[in-house]
């Protein structure tokens, strides 16, 4: 166990699904995973393990920005020795050509900063998803029908963000959309010779002001949750 994390050494899989939500990580374990089982509760921040096809996964909610996600992503690299994190969110778009339900493989994430950014002190570290997750998610994506995008993201401290300059200079540069978490998992799990991918779902546009109503959030996400599983395991 860990400060965080109440599972017993041997709960957590090797493989663990990030969803900010820990009941959407709960719903994820009980959607597609075989016998499902909660395996931590600290703090409401569910933790479910099963198994996918016969391998074993973890999903492990992360809360919300990256302190939170910096947080659950070093203990199970750390402690429970996770190789392989994929988290599996909601973001908001920010072109034109990426509409509500898309889904989006971050191959990058910039940001002003991640909790790791002190250790790297001037450098402008360029978090980046694992090539061999990203191909294989990419790959599975295709099987599935989806075209995702495939770009840079923006991992954001600020959900309600008052620099519109800043958003527009983003866009200008061909951000894909914007999340809270990507960027310090990218970091992480650089720095621990671990895998990291996200794979994101437009819930809402930044240019059009759409959102995904409630009702509709669960169906769309599927997709996201199978193919980051397919992703995995290919
Ligand atoms: N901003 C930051 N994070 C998000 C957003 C957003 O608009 N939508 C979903 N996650």
């Amino acid at each position: 166990m860990t400060i965080h994390i109440g599972a017993a050494p041997g709960d957590i899989a090797p493989t663990v699904l990030m969803p900010g939500d820990p009941l959407r990580a709960r719903w994820a374990a009980e959607t597609f995973l075989d016998a499902p089982r909660c395996v931590t509760e600290v703090r409401g921040m569910l933790g479910y393990t099963g198994t996918w096809r016969g391998h074993p996964v973890t999903v492990q909610g992360s809360g919300m920005g990256m302190p939170s996600l910096s947080i659950y992503a070093s203990e199970l690299i750390r402690e429970y020795g996770v190789t392989t994190l994929i988290r599996i969110g909601s973001c908001g778009a920010m072109q034109p050509h990426v509409a509500l339900r898309d889904v989006i493989l971050a191959m990058t994430a910039s940001s002003i900063g991640t909790p790791s950014s002190t250790i790297l002190r001037e450098v402008n570290f360029a978090p980046c998803a694992d090539w061999g997750l990203l191909q294989a998610a990419a790959a599975a994506a295709q099987d599935q029908g989806v075209t995702p995008h495939v770009g840079g993201i923006w991992s954001t401290d600020t959900f309600y963000d008052e620099r519109p300059d800043l958003t527009d200079q983003l866009t200008r540069h061909g951000t894909l959309a914007v999340e809270m978490e990507a960027a310090e998992l990218y970091t992480l799990a650089a720095r621990h010779k671990a895998r990291a991918l996200a794979v994101l779902t437009v819930s809402d546009h930044l240019q059009t002001g759409q959102a995904l109503p409630g009702d509709q959030r669960e169906t769309g996400f599927a997709a996201m949750v199978e193919i980051a599983l397919a992703a995995a395991f290919p």
